[in-house]
């Protein structure tokens, strides 16, 4: 089938390039000509595991092809895919400009049927605004060519995109046409074997569908970490806890980790989004408005442990630390806990060594250079001369470190652990003063 994707970031790069490689033909279009030049060249904007050969292979087959023309882009595919950002207002409420520019740009040039797909995280009501812009061009040209719209949220995960989207848990298809189904149903059928994974509904729930995922695990994770700070004040350990109710299968696994916050691209921004949403209808989400909170006071927790042990001036004081991406296996540092560490850490006069796989570039690019920030080449070497360790991202080669050169590297023997990743009852036998998250045994020291 022929396919054009609109805004070729995170989610649009990966689907389209999984489209491809099941057998499309997929244009993917983005107005940023740096991006599109470096695609052709197989230059990736973002650090995702196996995602370089994916593309490099699928646009030598003449699969993939990456161009700024949208009027190009409009004519090529028959199903459009809008995966454009959808930035926090200052309020909180998603940004659809770029998503309704997409829209009229489908309108003003198309010359054939249409079906348009929201594919970027999109408040529930977008797709009504999508179709009436789209309708008002073509009411403005005179022109009688018809269009659908679909909802076709992704549910993807930084770090396992291409697996994610290689081998969907779920693909959830909001429409109101039988036509529009039909097609969607046939550009997926690769990805709907062995079982079915297609959930045909209506566009709004489909909308809501994709909030409610994200919303609902960040919940999860916030629970858990309000669980840990009780933990620590009764002297639990919320990591005996986790496997306690872990093993429920009615509760699972997975996204119960407490750590130091939530980040990335669509935690925050969506659970922000569905407040806002919820407020702008009149009713108020107590339960999100909580997970918000208790999430911004868990990425102040490791500088609460830091100044409790070492004093509130922290000036002459410098950190290791490990992890700056928000979470492992990617470069992303949006909404990243370390973010906000680093800053306290500045603010109070201290000066950080760090050391991450595969941020430092994005860090970079962030903070600029500075006299209290050094990048460095190794874990070990952002130890060198530091008074204490900090690891904020859980990334496998943090876990199993040389405990001995670590103390031996510190001015004092002392870790802040945002990850859980070590046993607190090691970190004593080896004498080192280990704080972590909701283990209260390691933070009371006795
Ligand atoms: C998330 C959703 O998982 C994905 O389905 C959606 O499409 C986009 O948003 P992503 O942002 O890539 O994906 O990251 P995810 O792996 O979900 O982690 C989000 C944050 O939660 C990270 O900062 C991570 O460290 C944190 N987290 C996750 C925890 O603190 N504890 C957990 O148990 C799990």
């Amino acid at each position: 089938m022929k396919v054009t994707f609109y805004g070729i970031g995170y989610v649009g790069l990966v689907q389209a390039t999984v489209l491809a490689d099941a057998g499309h033909d997929v244009c993917c279009v983005d107005i940023n000509e740096t991006r599109i030049a470096n695609l052709k060249k197989g230059i990736i904007p973002i650090y995702e595991p196996g995602l370089t050969p994916l593309v490099e292979k699928n646009f030598a087959e003449g699969r993939l092809t990456f161009t700024t023309d949208a009027e190009f882009g409009v004519n090529f595919g028959d199903l459009q895919f809008i995966a454009v950002g959808t930035p926090p207002d200052e309020d909180g409420s998603a940004d659809l400009q770029y998503v309704l520019k997409v829209a009229e740009t489908i309108a003003t040039h198309m010359t054939s049927p249409k079906v348009i797909i929201d594919k970027s995280t999109v408040p529930v009501g977008t797709a009504d605004k999508v179709r009436a812009k789209a309708q008002q061009v073509l009411d403005s040209r005179g022109s009688d060519l018809t269009f659908a719209v679909v909802s076709n949220p992704e549910f993807l995960k930084e770090g396992a995109a291409v697996n994610d989207c290689k081998r969907p848990d779920r693909i959830v298809i909001g429409t109101d046409s039988a036509d529009a189904e039909e097609l969607m149903r046939e550009l997926y059928a690769p990805f709907n074997r062995n079982h079915e994974k297609i959930i045909v509904m209506d566009i709004k729930s489909a909308e809501l569908t994709k909030y409610a995922a994200n919303c609902m695990l960040a919940t999860k994770i916030s629970f858990m970490n309000e669980m840990a700070n009780i933990a620590e004040r009764v002297g639990a350990d919320i990591e005996h806890v986790r496997q306690g109710i872990g093993s429920d299968s009615r509760i699972g696994f997975q996204f119960i980790y407490p750590g130091c916050g939530y980040g990335g691209s669509c935690f925050p921004k969506d659970v922000q989004a569905l407040v806002r949403t919820a407020d702008g209808i009149g009713y108020e989400s107590q339960i999100l408005k909580a997970v918000e909170a208790v999430n911004y006071a868990q990425k102040n927790k490791l500088f609460e442990y830091i100044t409790k042990h070492f004093g509130k001036d922290l000036s002459g004081k410098t950190f290791a630390l490990w992890g700056l991406s928000f979470k492992p296996n990617t470069d992303d540092m949006r909404e990243a806990p370390s973010r906000v560490l680093m800053e306290q850490l500045w603010a109070a006069g201290a000066k950080v060594q760090a050391y991450d796989p595969e941020a430092m570039e994005e860090t970079q690019r962030i903070y600029g250079s500075r006299p209290d920030l050094s990048l460095m080449g190794t874990k070990e070497s952002a130890l060198n001369g530091a008074d204490a360790l900090i690891i904020c991202t859980e990334w496998q080669n943090f876990r199993a470190p040389d405990f001995d050169l670590i103390k031996s590297q510190l001015n004092e023997a002392v870790v802040f652990d945002g990850r859980n990743l070590f046993e607190p009852t090691r970190m004593t036998k080896k004498a080192i003063k280990y704080y972590s998250i909701g283990r209260g045994l390691s933070v009371t020291g006795e």
